[in-house]
């Protein structure tokens, strides 16, 4: 269910893929990567030379990856099961972080946005993707299932990142990129 809608033209994943210009040899991780639509993507991108890791908290979902993945002989999408507190990637290590409709289920985002720094290398980048606030007698309103932009922007900000790159061509989301405070193209 996932994958259908990550990979419906009208979310355009290829301008997502396009915007993030992702190079072979990179790491990256997917942080709620649910059904490994952009994992597998990632994957492909980054090469033997690279690395992605899939991240959830969904033991089925990891499964339903780490099987997508052997089919298609990507050997290079390593599946890690998390807890909201408890992340297991290695430190430093990361160019991306991506999270595509995920933040709306972290209740407590800025502590959890400023743990993700020790997983980024010095110029790494967080990418946000997430839901608009629509109308509110819609499953997503009801749900609570968005966030919106100038909330995640003032959260990631007092997490300690600066806002580097934003882009409005998603119907239904709002697409940021941020660096760590302190990269070399701000000191
Ligand atoms: C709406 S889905 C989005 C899936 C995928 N990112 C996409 O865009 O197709 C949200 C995913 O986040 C996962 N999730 C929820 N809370 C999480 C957390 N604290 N850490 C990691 N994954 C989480 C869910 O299990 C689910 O797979």
């Amino acid at each position: 269910m996932f994958n259908k809608k990550a990979s419906d033209p009208k979310n355009k994943p290829d301008q997502i893929i396009e915007a993030i210009a992702l190079k072979p040899g990179q790491i990256i991780a997917d942080i709620g990567a649910g059904g490994g639509y952009f994992s597998l993507r990632f994957a492909k991108i980054v090469g033997r030379e690279g690395k992605v890791y899939a991240v959830d908290v969904n033991p089925d979902f990891l499964e339903f990856i780490k099987n997508s993945a052997k089919e298609k002989k990507l050997n290079n999408v390593i599946t890690k099961l998390t807890t909201e507190n408890r992340l297991d990637l290695p430190e430093k290590s990361l160019d991306f972080i991506f999270m595509r409709n995920i933040t709306h289920h972290i209740s407590n985002r800025v502590k959890y946005f400023e743990n993700l720094k020790k997983f980024l290398k010095p110029d790494g980048r967080v990418i946000i993707i997430e839901y608009k606030p629509g109308k509110s007698l819609s499953f997503r309103g009801i749900f609570g299932h968005h966030v919106a932009k100038e909330i995640i922007v003032r959260e990631m900000e007092e997490a300690g990142y600066l806002l580097e790159k934003e882009f409005d061509f998603l119907p239904e989301q709002h697409f940021t990129i941020y660096s760590t405070r302190y990269t070399s193209t701000t000191r």
